[in-house]
């Protein structure tokens, strides 16, 4: 198929592009040209601004998979140019999306944030972050229909992504897995490499959306368990509050997020890797001499 990436060179979307690479798609990425410019040498780019993305106006695609989208104005402007002239629109999303933080079990079709009062459209904050989400899938909705998905993900977790890249290091390198949520926390995570097939998935096979992209919900103990049974060598998990670099809050009034419904993504074909696996992979990139990213907040 001829799909376009808008982004594609940074965390997540190199999965996505080196999925659909080994997939024998005839792949356009469109970006700025900043983020590893090196990247894909053989693949077609597309340079340009997501506030000017002039262009995108000419060509058409089987699919576009959306990993830059965060304001409602840049989102609303590729929206408008691709409209008639790609077949599906495969956008990004968050779980942040859900105005619930506590409910758990939500599907896909569980209530959405609303767009605050007064709050500005065209800078993107953290704060913003769901409430974004949700306006960019809104207007995609209105303008696909059926021929739009939005796949919503939380914690993702592998090679370039910076989620969980402390536990990484830790068990690659030495030192005790910093955690300073609640032992009984619910978490949910996936594998890039699992979200990036099933983002491809959904835009070839031309799904509509949304998706809760997300694996099983565990404990914070059952996932340190197996994390540190991946690694050889005896470490263990630090609970103490000053660690924490999951910034997940301790009064449980953020467990929902992590209880999520997956079983519609599933049922549409994601696959979800076993943490051994995950763990054991992202191990080895580590060991082979590699950095994780920070994480953005
Ligand atoms: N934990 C997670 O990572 C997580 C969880 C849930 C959802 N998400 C969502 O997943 C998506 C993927 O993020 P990612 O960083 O992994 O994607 P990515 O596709 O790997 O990297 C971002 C891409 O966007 C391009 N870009 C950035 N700003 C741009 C602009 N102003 N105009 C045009 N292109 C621009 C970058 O290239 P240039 O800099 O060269 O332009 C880069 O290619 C995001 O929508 C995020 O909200 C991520």
């Amino acid at each position: 198929m001829n799909l376009l990436v808008l982004g594609g060179t940074k965390n997540l979307g190199r999965h996505v592009v080196e999925a659909a690479l080994a997939a024998g798609h005839e792949l356009t990425l469109f970006n700025r040209g900043r983020t590893n410019p090196e990247l894909f040498p053989g693949v077609r780019r597309l340079i340009g601004e997501r506030a000017a993305p002039d262009v995108l106006a000419a060509g058409e695609w089987d699919g576009v998979i959306d990993l830059s989208g965060f304001l409602i104005r840049d989102v609303s402007l590729s929206a408008a140019l691709l409209r008639d002239r790609c077949a599906h629109y495969t956008f990004m999303s968050s779980i942040a999306v859900y105005a619930s933080k506590t409910a758990r079990g939500m599907t896909d079709s569980a209530p959405l944030l609303p767009w605050p009062d007064g709050a500005p459209e065209d800078e993107f904050t953290m704060d913003l972050y769901g409430p974004s989400k949700v306006r960019c899938e809104s207007l995609l909705n209105a303008t696909f229909g059926e021929r739009t998905a939005a796949v919503r993900s939380g914690f993702v977790v592998g090679p370039y992504n910076p989620d969980f890249g402390n536990w990484g290091w830790a068990l690659a390198h030495g030192g005790s897995l910093e955690c300073a949520a609640r032992p009984e926390q619910p978490i949910q995570y996936i594998d890039a490499r699992d979200l990036a097939d099933f983002l491809l998935r959904v835009t070839v096979e031309r799904s509509p959306g949304p998706y809760n992209a997300v694996g099983p919900t565990r404990t914070m103990t059952e996932l340190a368990d197996a994390w540190l049974a991946a690694a050889p060598g005896s470490r263990t998990v630090d609970w103490s509050p000053a660690t924490d670099r999951f910034h997940l809050p301790h009064d449980g009034s953020n467990d929902g997020t992590f209880q999520l419904d997956n079983s519609r993504a599933v049922a549409a074909g994601l696959r979800l890797r076993p943490d051994a696996e995950i763990a054991r992979d992202y191990l080895a990139w580590l060991q082979a001499g590699n950095i994780p990213p920070d994480p953005p907040h």
